[in-house]
């Protein structure tokens, strides 16, 4: 048997790295042929008669680390199974499509406000969405990019002008307004979960920033969540029908979790240095007990 890791063409650093050397042992260690594959080197194109075509034969499957949805879902028009399949990748590319998907299930959320859609070509003119954005959330407000990653499209703003300011650069990106949830300021819970089943748990806590990731100075801490914070991450895998995720909880007041956001190919550098569960092995026998 043989699969592709596939990785962007145009990024790498130490966490996909990391990720890809992972695989690389858990495919040896499963007699499975690893064949690294660069998304830009794929050589994937549309024949005269319409049939998608790539420069090679296909493997067996597909593990793919990029969010390049139009590649995934020509490698699946192939026939070739993709992990995650691309409408899992499309969903949690936005935290807008995630927050959409995961709504009117009976999971718990902070209160998010989505920015309308302003065409390019437009201004806001009037404060008649300030306005009724301001009905239901007050300072400090979270703002997101709804595509961002590491907590670097993730703002806090304390009043209205810092609002306005933030409003203004990102009319024409996508993004939301969320309720900032003090009682989890630097803190959040990230549990990956494969095959629907939670296998790995770490709490970030972070002392000099409200985000919690890593890559903003966060510590990552082994953690024994409690059960509805399992409950809560197992749900959202079996609504988006995901084969692996790294969901990002929140504690409300009481302790409970909430949805942050969450993650397709989550990079698992920091949760394996905690977790005992060799994430790679577990997700690459999954693969090979769906294919
Ligand atoms: N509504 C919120 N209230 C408080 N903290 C938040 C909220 N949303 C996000 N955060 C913090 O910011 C971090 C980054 O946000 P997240 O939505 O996970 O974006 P990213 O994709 O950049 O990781 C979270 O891990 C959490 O610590
Ligand atoms: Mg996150």
């Amino acid at each position: 048997m043989t699969g592709w890791f596939v990785t962007s063409g145009y990024f790498t650093n130490d966490s996909v790295e990391y990720v890809a050397e992972s695989f690389k042992k858990a495919f040896e260690k499963e007699k499975i042929r690893f064949v690294r594959k660069k998304s830009n080197e794929l050589g994937c194109f549309l024949s005269e008669s319409g049939e998608v075509c790539f420069d090679e034969p296909m493997p067996d499957f597909v593990l793919f680390w990029d969010k390049d949805v139009t590649l995934a879902k020509c490698i699946e028009k192939c026939g070739v199974r993709v992990f995650n399949k691309s409408s899992v990748i499309e969903i949690c590319d936005s935290k807008i499509n995630t927050a959409v998907a995961l709504s009117n299930r009976n999971l718990p959320m902070p209160k998010t406000v989505f920015s309308p859609l302003v065409f390019s070509n437009r201004d806001e003119t009037d404060d008649v969405f300030l306005k009724g954005l301001l009905k239901q959330l007050s300072f400090p407000i979270v703002v997101k990019e709804a595509c961002g990653s590491f907590g670097s499209q993730v703002y806090l703003v304390k009043n209205i002008e810092q609002l306005k300011e933030i409003r203004k650069k990102l009319l024409h990106v996508p993004h939301l307004y969320q309720e900032f949830v003090s009682s989890s300021e630097g803190r959040d819970e990230r549990i990956i979960v494969i095959g629907k089943k939670a296998v790995a748990f770490m709490q970030r806590k972070n002392d000099k920033d409200f985000r919690a990731n890593i890559e903003l100075g966060g510590k990552a801490y082994f953690d024994v969540p409690p059960c509805e914070f399992v409950q809560v991450a197992q749900k959202v895998a079996e609504i988006l029908d995901a084969d692996y995720l790294g969901v990002d909880l929140l504690y409300d007041k009481s302790g409970l979790p909430l949805v942050c956001e969450v993650n397709s190919n989550a990079y698992f550098k920091g949760i394996q240095s905690v977790s005992d569960a060799d994430i790679a092995e577990i997700y690459l026998k999954h693969i090979v007990s769906v294919l």
